[in-house]
């Protein structure tokens, strides 16, 4: 009951139609509150208001249209539109990262100006962008000043692109850090809401449920909820690059990255997630939540040697997959190559950071013919590929003469590729798995040569 009492009476802002937001507001939406979302890139909205995402991300066009067709879901590009009678503002913008890697926070701080300004007197402003610790305290500083009781809740944002929906849904954790017990409870009510209909809101998204997941409300401190966020994503960063780094060494000594991880994460202290090999992390969050996290301890005076460490790791991965490529061909001036996987990883059509797109263009620039594919980020990639390397909208076409070929991401439409038919269209038979997803022996099985990082 407390439930629908509840959602008769919140009626919800959004700001920022990004993973994060729309994601946010498209459930929220469905799962019966009246949502203003609001989003100020006119391009965008236009697209959004078609009932269609922006960007690729499995089930958020069904959730979508059906907020729109019911008018649960409003979009608009105006904030004080969006704030009109919000009890809940939830603040989704993006935190792009500075050239000097620290983070640029002037949309978070636009959004809490605007909301001190204009929102309901007692509404409840929550955090889900990623800020760096202390933030939450010159926002409510900035509450304060303004004389507006509005109230301040971090609460950070675990979801993955490629799977924004069913991690919302079945969340490991819910965080919520605030200095008002009646705001963070508010905000654990309105997840309790969605909790209570997670199972259809994912048939609905067209969406298989998870099960056996436990999900934990943490409340905490307000700086201890902004530190959760970054100091999650900064561990696996790690965890990544520690594992790039043994399998440079296993490519030395003869030894398999993936037999090794497979035994060391199976020790339940360890866990073998995030210890994949490979061409390294890319996206809109590690790399930007490593090198903000760094900048931010150093303006509290402290360093963070293990996070530079991972991140130049990191950015040594693919010039070291161009090096393999290099020693195997024995040149890559007037190389055909192809590379297959533009999107930061599966599942997504975001480019940002990518490695496959890093590769592409360390290799054009030593003189070497690419080509490159990918299902759904070819538009998104298309602003950071570099001159020699040409684009190609189907994989069939885009494997045909090649003397090497470089799978940069884990597309199930490169893993269940032929192998026999791609090793005929090849000019060459070079297969360089970047993401260590193939099975070693049925590529040799088909004629090619196979390399992996740090596999035998
Ligand atoms: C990440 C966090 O996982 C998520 O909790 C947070 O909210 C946002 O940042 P995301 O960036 O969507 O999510 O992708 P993720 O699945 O974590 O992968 C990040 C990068 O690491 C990808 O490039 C991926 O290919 C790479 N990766 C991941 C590896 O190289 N090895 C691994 O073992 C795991």
């Amino acid at each position: 009951m407390t439930h629908r009492r509840d959602k008769q009476r919140t009626k919800i802002a959004v700001f920022g139609a990004g993973y994060v937001g729309l994601t946010t507001a498209v459930l929220l939406a469905c799962a019966g509150y009246k949502v203003s979302l609001v989003e100020t890139n006119d391009e965008r909205l236009s697209v959004l208001k078609s009932g269609k995402s922006f960007f690729y991300e499995e089930g958020i066009d069904n959730l979508l249209a059906e907020g729109i067709k019911n008018k649960s879901i409003e979009l608009t590009n105006r904030a004080d539109e969006g704030m009109r009678d919000a009890g809940v503002l939830f603040s989704c913008v993006g935190t792009p990262d500075k050239p000097d890697g620290s983070t640029n926070l002037q949309y978070v701080f636009d959004v809490a100006k605007s909301a001190a300004k204009q929102a309901i007197s007692g509404a409840v402003f929550v955090q889900k962008s990623t800020v760096p610790v202390g933030t939450g305290d010159k926002i409510e500083k900035i509450f304060s000043e303004s004389g507006n009781k509005l109230k301040y809740v971090s609460n950070p944002e675990f979801l993955r692109e490629g799977t924004a929906i069913i991690d919302s849904l079945w969340p490991d954790r819910v965080v919520v850090g605030g200095n008002d017990s009646t705001a963070t409870e508010k905000i654990l009510d309105i997840y309790r809401t969605i909790d209570s209909q997670r199972d259809d809101l994912a048939k609905r998204a067209g969406l298989a449920p998870r099960t056996n997941v436990i999900s934990r409300s943490i409340k905490t401190g307000l700086n201890s909820a902004e530190l959760i966020k970054v100091t999650s994503n900064a561990f696996l960063a790690l965890k990544i690059s520690f594992a790039n780094s043994i399998a440079k060494l296993a490519d030395q000594a003869n030894a398999d990255i993936s037999e090794v991880m497979d035994a060391v994460g199976a020790d339940s202290r360890i866990a073998r997630s995030f210890l994949n090999a490979g061409r390294g992390y890319g996206g809109g969050c590690f790399p930007k939540d490593v090198s903000g996290l760094i900048s931010s301890a150093e303006e509290y005076g402290v360093d963070m040697p293990l996070l530079v460490a991972a991140t130049d790791i990191n950015d040594s991965m693919p010039r070291y997959i161009a090096k393999k490529l290099e020693g195997a061909l024995g040149t890559l001036k007037n190389k055909n190559v192809t590379v297959l996987g533009l999107a930061f990883k599966a599942g997504t059509s975001d480019a940002r950071k990518s490695p496959g797109v890093a590769i592409a263009n360390i290799i054009a620039a030593a003189g070497g013919v690419v080509v490159a594919y990918d299902p759904y980020a070819l538009k998104e990639a298309k602003k950071d590929i570099v001159r020699g390397v040409s684009l190609e909208f189907s994989l069939e076409k885009a494997v045909v003469g090649a003397e090497a070929i470089i799978v940069a991401t884990d597309w199930p439409e490169f893993l269940e590729y032929n192998l026999s038919v791609l090793a005929k269209s090849m000019s060459g038979s070079l297969f360089i798995d970047a993401v260590n997803a193939f099975d070693p022996d049925m590529v040799r099985r088909a004629g090619m040569q196979y390399l992996g990082v740090g596999r035998r």
